[in-house]
């Protein structure tokens, strides 16, 4: 007896959807170490031409909760990967800063973070790293003190590449080997370079909760759309956009940003933002930190490529 082709078209399909309905992680490139970023940079390129290719919560990493971790792995291997700048939240005790996420304490200090930047810089004198920095835990109350605990490592001996004071239009040669702070925290106001003040910010504030409660990582990419066309524009000449995203769904930051293989809200496949973020990346004239969760080789690449106009300086011999 034969089946109605009717019903085995249909048993053909349904099999095929029962197939289609795992989606898979997404294969990036594997990390590889990279010549210094900034090295072969005239010296008298300004600061606002370029992009840097930040992590967002660095030392993240420390923490195991998959919930809070934004990074797997060290910071000495993120700047050996090309990852020019680094972001730390840090809680004023005692005249120091701890490092934290959030509430967590990562149980490392400032200090911790500055030899280990040192060390990168003595063995690569010719780099650049942008910090920034941002009061976490319940530091809130206490946001007068940062600025002179801050200003105290400034005269310590590990915190001699430490420039607070500069601007946009300074050249890449008048700080080599330094580490530029910046901060979106108004408690840093006086003693970083003030973003908020300066850049235009694209962030998780600048969500519509609405759509992401429906969309959830789409609407982050319309985010990414929509600052990508302002900065096309050119209304500024220094912006901050924040890849880094969460929302109250059942996926940790290391699906969103990197492995995708989740269905999203109209069944089909997600991709990770990280690779959308590299799909709508186009250099904006101005200075630009990028942020990024769980970062890819393929996203550093691409954001230092676009300082040198291609990959070209990339290859050959070191
Ligand atoms: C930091 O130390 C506290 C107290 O010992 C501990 O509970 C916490 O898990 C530590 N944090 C990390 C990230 O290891
Ligand atoms: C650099 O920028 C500052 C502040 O925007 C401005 O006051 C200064 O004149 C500029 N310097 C040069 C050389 O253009």
């Amino acid at each position: 007896m034969f089946l109605p082709i009717t019903l085995l078209v249909s048993i053909i399909l349904s099999s095929n959807l029962v197939e289609a309905c795992s989606c898979s992680k997404h294969e990036w490139e594997p990390f590889s170490s990279r010549k210094p970023a900034m090295s072969y940079l005239s010296n008298f390129r300004e600061l606002n031409s370029l992009s840097f290719v930040t992590t967002h919560s660095s030392y993240s990493y420390l923490i195991k909760d998959p919930l809070l971790q934004t990074q797997d792995f060290e910071v000495r291997l993120q700047m050996k990967y090309g990852v020019r700048g680094l972001d730390v939240g840090v809680y004023s005790s005692l005249g120091s800063f701890e490092i934290y996420v959030g509430d967590t304490a990562l149980n490392i200090t400032f200090d911790d973070v500055l030899d280990e930047v040192n060390e990168f810089l003595n063995n690569n004198p010719w780099e650049l790293m942008i910090l920034m920095i941002s009061r976490a835990h319940d530091s809130v109350r206490h946001s007068k003190n940062y600025c002179r605990v801050l200003n105290r490592y400034l005269s310590q001996q590990n915190g001699g590449r430490l420039v607070t004071k500069w601007q946009l239009n300074d050249t890449i040669g008048l700080h080599r080997g330094k580490i530029l702070v910046a901060s979106l925290d108004p408690a840093f106001r006086e003693c970083a370079f003030p973003i908020r003040e300066n850049c235009l910010v694209n962030d998780d504030q600048d969500l519509d909760q609405e759509k992401v409660a429906k969309f959830g990582a789409v609407a982050k990419w319309s985010s990414l759309a929509r600052f990508t066309r302002i900065m096309a524009r050119g209304t500024s000449n220094c912006y901050v956009n924040d890849v880094s995203f969460a929302y109250k769904g059942n996926l940790d930051r290391k699906t969103l940003a990197r492995d995708a293989g989740y269905r999203q809200f109209d069944n089909s496949c997600a991709q990770p933002l990280n690779l959308d973020a590299m799909e709508l990346f186009k250099k904006p004239r101005g200075f630009l930190v990028m942020l990024f969760d769980f970062i890819c080789q393929k996203v550093i690449d691409t954001v230092i490529d676009a300082n040198y106009g291609d990959s070209s300086w990339r290859s050959g011999l070191n």
